[in-house]
């Protein structure tokens, strides 16, 4: 065989495995890919329906916000109720203002049971409804609500 000849016999040998290591690396990425289907990197939305504690760690009067919830929890003489912090314009979320809240995007101003009392928003803040859990702790459900003024009474 001549020098040229070895040469081609070497070329061809080289792209041979080269292509077979492609097709390999081909296939490892594909099987790769259908795996990484079975562990999806999305995390799943909080429960819109949640514990809050025991009636008896709230004083009357108080007012909390749940840690990560847009949220007001009242604590009133008569009961409980759970007011949502959305504004019902465009949907940021109202701040506490004296006796009510105001949403700091068009400055909406709602009581503090949610009312409105001056626009652009056109509805009053949702109340969601309140339970007990089995173990006798305070459960609000975002996911239903109630007419306002209806208080959860312990
Ligand atoms: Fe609250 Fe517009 S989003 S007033």
């Amino acid at each position: 065989m001549s020098e040229n000849g070895c040469q081609n016999l070497k070329r061809r040998d080289f792209l041979g495995k080269a292509g077979l290591g492609a097709f390999i690396a081909a296939i490892f990425a594909s099987v790769g890919g259908m795996l990484s289907l079975a562990f999806p990197r999305a995390f799943p939305e909080p429960s819109r329906r949640y514990k809050i504690g025991f009636p008896g760690e709230y004083r009357v009067g108080e007012v909390i916000t749940p840690k990560s919830r847009n949220v007001f929890i009242f604590r009133k003489a008569e009961g409980f109720y759970a007011i949502s912090a959305i504004c019902t314009h465009l949907g940021c979320i109202v701040k506490p203002d004296g006796a009510g809240f105001i949403c700091p995007c068009h400055g909406s101003i709602f009581d503090e049971r949610g009312a409105v009392k001056a626009g652009p928003a056109p509805t009053p803040l949702k109340w969601y409804a309140m339970e007990y859990a089995p173990d006798g702790q305070l459960v609000v459900d975002e996911a239903s609500s109630v007419d306002s003024g209806t208080f959860f009474t312990v």
